[in-house]
């Protein structure tokens, strides 16, 4: 994703921004071994694709990048608390995330919970902070509990647990990742139009690139479940099949996974081109499907 230059350029600036407003909300927990569980996920080096989305999103519209980045913290966190979570015994049961040991193994069981209970709490603390104004701060509020909790990506954690060891069909599989991993894509999106203030007409064709995207990412993460190393990912390889997951690639196949993949990450493009912003950030994080 780092190879495009806008993207780069964006990052180099965004990044250091985000990581300094967490690193300073961290430092305002009460407990400091709670607060290190936390740190010790959020800065393992995740790819930042959800705040990049986000930022992107907002600053294309025209937004300044200094409102914008709580929203980009929270949404960072929801995210990494779903990771620590994902990866517990009773969930996928992986013992390495981002490069380095999982949650639960550098700290225990216990402490990964919290550190993931606080994240997920801190984060309405954060977006609540968006520097907009009172009525954009409670749709952001709103976005991200929707796409977060039970109409969201748990419910998606739900089916894919529930639909372990079943053979899904192809609708219930986009079902599933729909809501796993394309509801926090969706919401990243759609918090960043709202704190550049989109029209509707906007706010739907970012919604369709969204869309896109997110089914797209969720084709590569199982494609390269397959087809790279542990050291490449940073997580476990080939959990899926021994996990009993269903995937795009069991479904598929590889080639029809692939294929899908490129449908995708065209469908993506295509309503970027459609869009009256600045998309040149957003088209370079696109290309990450690619
Ligand atoms: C991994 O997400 C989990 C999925 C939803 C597929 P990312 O691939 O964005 O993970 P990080 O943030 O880079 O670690
Ligand atoms: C997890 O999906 C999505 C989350 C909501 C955390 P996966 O279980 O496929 O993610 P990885 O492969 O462990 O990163
Ligand atoms: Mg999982
Ligand atoms: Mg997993
Ligand atoms: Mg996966």
């Amino acid at each position: 994703m780092m190879t495009s230059s806008p993207l780069n350029k964006f990052a180099a600036q965004a990044l250091p921004q985000l990581e300094d407003y967490m690193w300073a909300h961290l430092d305002q927990a009460h407990d400091a071994h709670l607060a290190k569980a936390m740190h010790y996920s959020l800065a393992a080096g995740g790819k930042r694709l959800r705040p990049l989305l986000l930022l992107a999103t907002a600053t294309g519209l025209g937004a300044s990048l200094d409102a914008a980045i709580p929203a980009a913290a929270a949404i960072e966190f929801i995210h990494t608390y779903s990771l620590i979570h994902d990866d517990l015994p009773a969930m996928d049961n992986a013992a390495m995330r981002r490069g380095q040991p999982a949650n639960h193994v550098q700290f225990n069981e216990a402490t990964a919970i919290l550190a993931g209970d606080a994240l997920l709490t801190d984060a309405f603390a954060l977006v609540s902070a968006t520097d907009v104004s009172a009525q954009q701060q409670v749709a952001l509020v709103r976005i991200l509990a929707t796409s977060a909790g039970s109409q969201g990506m748990v419910a998606g954690q739900q089916l894919d647990l529930d639909g372990s060891h079943l053979q899904l069909t192809t609708d219930q599989l986009n079902e599933l990742n729909a809501h796993k991993t394309g509801e926090l894509i969706r919401a990243a999106v759609d918090m960043g139009a709202v704190i550049g203030a989109a029209d509707a007409a906007t706010r739907a064709t970012l919604a369709q690139f969204a869309g896109a995207f997110g089914l797209g990412f969720q084709l590569l993460d199982d494609i390269e479940d397959v087809t790279m190393s542990a050291a490449q990912l940073g997580k476990p390889a080939h959990q899926d099949a021994a996990n009993g997951k269903n995937t795009y690639v069991a479904l598929l196949g590889l080639a029809g996974a692939r294929n899908l993949l490129q449908q995708q990450a065209d469908a993506a493009q295509a309503a970027l081109l459609q869009l009256d912003m600045q998309t040149d950030v957003l088209r370079a994080i696109a290309q990450y499907l690619e």
